[in-house]
């Protein structure tokens, strides 16, 4: 049986989202798509050929779960509506423009016994795939995605908009409670942080810098990875991973090349570049998102 999925939000995200559905006609029904603005429900009703709504109650009842697209500030409410009607969710990052609602939530869909899953989408990126080949206890991150100005996501601070991705990558790879947080950052054309510096401290002693700004010329999405004997070099835009590892002198390698010899511990630097692999990200985040539901994986 397949699972029937509705769409809350039919903006920029929402509409990918609703397509997303359409490509899983095996395990995913496309019941319909709800938005506050009723010509965004008919222009992507009609582009989907599925049901509008203009009343997120009504289309609650006929679904299993459901994505919710809507702009950061709708998130608390919709997502808590479909969590009390025992719906589960699929929720775009940020999941909350606060803490508070965030926990809120988390506890309500504990409550319910309801999935969660966050459109933290920089999970599924070829470039942070790559670190499943490699054993990964980094030391030092430093991560910078810049970006060009764009109002949308701009009614969240760029924390919230942009950092939330790196904050996700740096959490997911560094198993250790923080010890302190220090943090700088600057309102230039919203009335909320547009470039935001962080520097997070852990217990275990790695240190994660991040900077993110929406006030850039060009385009930036850099994750470098510091550890002992490796230095990994994502490149987020690109999906294309730089690794540079140490072997001992007298090694073969078959996954790169030697491009330096560290004769006075008898190590040499192999260096090992990870072209993109294609991967449609949206499609597979939503793919396990119906499969959680489907099949109760995590
Ligand atoms: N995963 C990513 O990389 C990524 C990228 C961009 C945006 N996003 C997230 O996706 C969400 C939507 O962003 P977007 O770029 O599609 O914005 P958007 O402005 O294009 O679309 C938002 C839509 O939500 C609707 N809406 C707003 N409040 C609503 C409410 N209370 N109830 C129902 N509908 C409501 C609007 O009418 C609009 O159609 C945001 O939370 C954003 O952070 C994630």
């Amino acid at each position: 049986m397949r699972t029937k999925i509705g769409i809350a939000g039919c903006g920029h995200l929402g509409k990918l989202h609703t397509k997303m559905h359409t490509m899983l006609p095996d395990i995913s029904e496309l019941i319909g798509v709800y938005d506050i603005n009723p010509e965004t429900v008919k222009t992507a009703s009609e582009l989907n050929k599925c049901r509008g709504f203009n009343d997120l109650e009504e289309l609650l009842p006929l679904v299993d779960g459901m994505v919710v697209a809507v702009a950061t500030q709708g998130h608390y409410e919709v997502a808590k509506k479909c969590l009390l009607a025992g719906k589960h969710i699929f929720i775009e990052k940020p999941i909350t423009a606060t803490v508070e609602q965030g926990i809120e939530l988390v506890e309500l869909a504990k409550e319910k016994n309801l999935i969660i899953q966050v459109g933290q989408i920089e999970r599924y990126n070829p470039a942070f795939s790559q670190l499943k080949n490699f054993e990964i206890e980094p030391k030092f991150i430093e991560a910078h995605r810049l970006a060009p100005f764009n109002p949308r996501g701009a009614d969240v601070s760029v924390v919230l908009d942009l950092m939330i991705h790196d904050i996700d990558l740096i959490l997911s790879l560094i198993k250790s409670d923080i010890e302190r947080i220090d943090a700088a950052g600057v309102a230039v054309v919203t009335d909320t942080t547009d470039i935001a510096n962080v520097r997070i401290k852990f217990k275990n002693g790695a240190v994660a810098n991040l900077t993110a700004s929406r006030m850039s010329l060009k385009k930036m999405r850099k994750f470098r990875i510091f550890q002992e004997h490796k230095y990994l070099s994502l490149d987020l835009d690109t999906g294309i991973a730089d690794i540079f590892y140490l072997a001992d002198k007298e090694a073969v390698i078959n996954d790169g090349m030697a491009v330096a010899d560290l004769d006075f511990v008898n190590k040499k630097i192999i260096y090992s570049k990870r072209e993109k692999i294609e991967v449609n990200a949206l499609l597979e985040e939503n793919r396990d998102f119906v499969e959680a539901i489907s099949k109760g994986k995590p």
